[in-house]
């Protein structure tokens, strides 16, 4: 029996809009942990609807360059393309260029994924990295601070995409997976680790996004075909960003709060 979760999704008027939302819920769970424990552990995704919040972060201009504790965060993965680092597919690579080579992170912090290796190989390195940052013992399962993820159209969301083999894999934290409907192969954290996350959201915009995300929140459970349903945080809450043409198929989110940069909606679910 699926545990219980309570989604929680804000929506805004705008994708920039949702970025800055979004940027602002990295600043600050970075702040909470860092106060809390002296470090933060953030596994980010890949895609497009990370660059407009990579591009807040790193803003010279902005209110996160200055504020957030780049030196206590240790940066990892949520999932990789099977190419090099210096490749237009790599996510490692999209924020290099867009984030870290703009904020003061030590380089010691920052966990790539090496998709330029044999995709088992990269996945089996990536557990260690995992278990020796983390210092995980036996069947200790990594806790993020904050885990980002985005959702494609076809419902998959970190690499986890339809009818592939890494949707039955609950022992290992990162897996090599191939997916056949793109011909190719990805390594991605397993939806056990994305769940022990201290917090998991959802950054999504688009109007096609819109008919997925409503099946995938207030549809049937299917998850072979929607993997997106597999994230279920053992904490039982969820957090969706959303702008409002992605929100479009949702129940209506009624509650309104205007603040002085613009206005956003709540609503909630359970699942
Ligand atoms: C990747 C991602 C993937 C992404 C979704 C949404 O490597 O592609 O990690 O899971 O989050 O595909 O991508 P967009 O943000 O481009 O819509």
């Amino acid at each position: 029996m699926a545990r219980a979760v309570t989604v929680t999704y804000e929506v805004y008027p705008t994708p920039e809009a949702m970025a800055l939302a979004a940027a602002r819920l990295f600043a600050s769970r970075v702040e909470k942990a860092v106060a809390t424990r002296g470090v933060a552990r953030v596994a980010i995704s890949g895609g497009s609807t990370p660059k407009a919040i990579f591009q807040l972060l790193a803003d010279p201009a902005g209110e996160f360059l200055a504020t957030v504790p780049w030196d206590k965060l240790h940066l990892y993965w949520v999932d990789e393309r099977c190419v090099g680092p210096d490749d237009p597919e790599s996510n490692y690579g999209v924020a290099r260029e867009l984030l870290l080579s703009k904020v003061p992170l030590p380089a010691e912090n920052v966990y790539r994924m090496e998709g330029e290796l044999d995709p088992e190989e990269a996945a089996a390195r990536y557990e260690s990295v995992l278990r020796n940052s983390m210092k995980l013992e036996g069947a200790e399962s990594p806790a993020f601070d904050l885990v980002a993820l985005g959702m494609g159209p076809d419902g998959h969301t970190a690499s986890l995409f339809p009818h592939t083999a890494a949707l039955d894999e609950i022992g290992r934290l990162v897996v090599a997976n191939h997916v056949v409907q793109k011909d190719t192969w990805r390594i991605t954290l397993t939806w056990p680790v994305i769940n022990q996350a201290t917090e998991v959201v959802f950054e999504i915009d688009g109007a096609g996004k819109a008919d997925v995300l409503a099946e995938v929140l207030t549809g049937p459970r299917e998850i072979e075909r929607l993997p997106s349903q597999l994230i279920r945080p053992s904490n039982g809450k969820l957090l969706f960003l959303l702008d409002e043409a992605a929100a479009a198929k949702l129940p209506a989110a009624t509650e309104v709060f205007t603040t002085a940069d613009g206005s956003r909606k709540v609503g909630s679910l359970e699942i």
